[in-house]
């Protein structure tokens, strides 16, 4: 069911057009921009005046003699050039927020034609700590897995990590130059896996023979050398252990957990197809395939190296092929920073040229980076690198600081603080990352972005957890929902605000843009804050009008528990403070 608003106006705005002989691709209308005059307006008939070289008033006027016809308006009036302003009569606007209520989807619709979309979100390597560049992908992945699969599409996440590439030698050939061999391996948990590969990076960056030599292993494991792979093996599964748990504390989810190293037969095909399409030639001992330089000079891809190996472009290409042939994909979405643009054109381009995915839609998704106050990449102290981990606990500790302490409130002893602790440090690392456009980068605050006033997380939940507790105690003295009536104004633009959640979910979707649902939900949050220091609830004059409000403040915490959710943050039933411990 789509409860908007807007559906009902422009149904009989399409009627009206077509009986006054108007093109109604114009017949629709948009939230007002003058909320003081009118609810939604239409500016069909300017459109249609500039095509037609008629007056727009004179249009509007006659759309607007036949709209008064209709029952659901208070008020129509044609203003300025030719607005037609609408204002609609209580009784409708409550008539729709009963159904919503009423509705296990909240008045959401889904998409008409629901297909199958892959999302690339993940992408840490293999031995390789992950750190705030990780953040975003994740976050704003996770948040768009969930918008698709709420308007109805078949959504997969898969993490593809990178398993396969240059690296791989290299943290082989320094456990070798350290240990000599690598019948240790086996031995080495996760901080010294990372480290070797801190020291391997170091040492590649300096010494050409250690370069050589990691280029050699690469290529050997790739070709199934039984050692480096059994070495391989381990050093992945354990990275994966790591990167899991990462995740996990982000709530940040993937359907497969594929990698470069499982697309290694797709790449062989791939060779073979572009060889086949005459696409493909050697170029110092390489084998590359050129690409047009149409708009700006663009390298051509290494397929394969001129020692044999397969190149981080070919892994990419082959797994498209996976993710059309074995998935079924018809649309795959990339979400990575800036600096993989030319890759993913590169590859785009070369996948058109090899056929393998006709007809699928390729994305790839940029988003800014994370900054520090400084506004480059946000560091730690000493100007390193900032773990994915020490942010998460940084978040963490300052969220601990503002809740009680374990046992200070009952029912609540260390595993329930902790579990609210991780909940409301997430909202806040998400909800400040998703409060910007993707496009944008943002400054990582630490002081303000856990607070719960303000536009942050915490401030979503903790509104949640205010009605939530209005709620507990209205079941507790047998309170029931009743049929919701409009009368002070506050009621009035609540209600209208609820209605919007439809298009807000499907310009989301559209856009893939979860900061869409981000700014909706703030102002949902506020807009019912309004209503509530305006309108008391279970103090209403009424028994009718406490079961009214009681149901518009029920709607409304399951709309914003609904965007939140899209968002990926969890929303806890009930809120603590440090303070004054609710
Ligand atoms: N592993 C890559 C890196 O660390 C990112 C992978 C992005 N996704 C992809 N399908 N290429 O740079």
């Amino acid at each position: 069911m789509n409860l908007l608003l807007e559906n009902k106006i422009n149904q009989a705005l399409s009627k009206i057009f077509k009986q006054l002989d108007l093109d109604d691709k114009f017949a629709f209308v948009k939230v007002s921009d003058r909320p003081d005059l009118s609810d939604f307006q239409c500016n069909g008939a300017l459109a249609l005046a500039k095509i037609a070289h008629k007056n727009p008033r004179e249009i509007g006027t006659m759309i607007a003699a036949e709209l008064q016809k209709c029952d659901f308006c208070e008020s129509i009036s044609v203003d300025g050039p030719g607005f037609i302003n609408l204002k609609l009569k209580n009784e409708v606007i409550a008539q729709n927020a009963d159904k919503m209520a009423d509705d296990e989807r909240l008045g959401c619709g889904v998409v008409e034609n629901p297909h199958k979309v892959v999302l690339d979100y993940g992408g840490p390597n293999v031995a390789k700590t992950m750190h705030v560049g990780h953040l975003r992908s994740g976050v704003i992945g996770e948040s768009v897995r969930r918008i698709e699969k709420f308007v109805g599409n078949d959504v997969i996440g898969d993490v593809h990590l990178g398993d396969w590439g240059t690296p791989m030698g290299q943290i082989l050939s320094e456990i070798i130059h350290q240990d000599g061999n690598l019948d240790k391996v086996t031995s080495y948990d996760i901080a010294q896996i990372t480290d070797f590969y801190k020291r391997a990076n170091i040492r590649c960056k300096e010494d050409e023979a250690a370069r050589e030599n990691a280029r050699i292993i690469t290529a050997k494991l790739q070709d199934g050398n039984p050692e480096y792979r059994k070495a391989w093996e381990y050093l992945r599964s354990e990275s994966v252990k790591a990167v899991k748990e990462n995740y996990a504390q982000l709530d940040v989810n993937f359907d497969l957990w594929w990698g470069e190293s499982d697309a290694h037969q797709a790449c062989q095909e791939i060779v073979k197809i572009a060889r086949e399409k005459g696409i493909s030639e050697k170029d110092e001992g390489a084998e590359i395939i050129r690409l047009e330089e149409s708009n700006k000079p663009k390298p051509p891809i290494i397929m394969v190296k001129s020692d044999g190996a397969f190149g981080y472009q070919l892994t990419d290409i082959a797994t498209i092929k996976m993710r059309v042939d074995d998935l079924n994909a018809q649309e795959i979405v990339y979400f990575t920073d800036s600096r993989q643009t030319l890759h993913f054109e590169q590859i785009f381009e070369a996948t058109q040229k090899l056929g393998i995915a006709p007809d699928v839609k390729l994305q790839h998704i940029v988003f800014g980076t994370v900054n520090g106050a400084d506004g480059k990449p946000f560091k730690t102290r000493d100007g390193g690198v900032m773990d994915l981990k020490t942010l998460i606990d940084m978040s963490k500790e300052k969220v601990r600081q503002s809740l009680p302490k374990p046992n200070e409130v009952e029912g609540y002893g260390e595993a329930e603080i902790e579990k609210l602790t991780q909940q409301i440090a997430i909202a806040a690392i998400k909800f400040q990352d998703l409060k910007n456009t993707i496009a944008s980068g943002y400054v990582f605050e630490l002081d303000d972005f856990a607070k719960f006033e303000g536009k942050t997380g915490p401030y979503i939940q903790y509104a949640i957890a205010r009605i939530n507790s209005m709620l507990r105690k209205a079941q507790a003295n047998g309170t029931k929902c009743g049929a919701i009536v409009l009368q002070a104004p506050e009621e009035r633009t609540l209600a209208l605000k609820l209605a919007q959640v439809h298009n807000v979910v499907m310009r989301a979707h559209t856009d893939k843009e979860p900061s869409i649902i981000a700014e909706y939900t703030h102002n949902l949050a506020q807009t019912f804050s309004t209503f509530y220091n305006a309108c008391p609830v279970m103090n209403a004059e009424t028994p009718q009008l406490v079961g009214s409000r009681l149901k518009l403040s029920k709607l409304t915490r399951d709309v914003l528990k609904l965007m939140l959710y899209l968002l990926g943050i969890e929303a806890p039933e009930v809120m603590l403070k440090a303070e004054n411990k609710d």
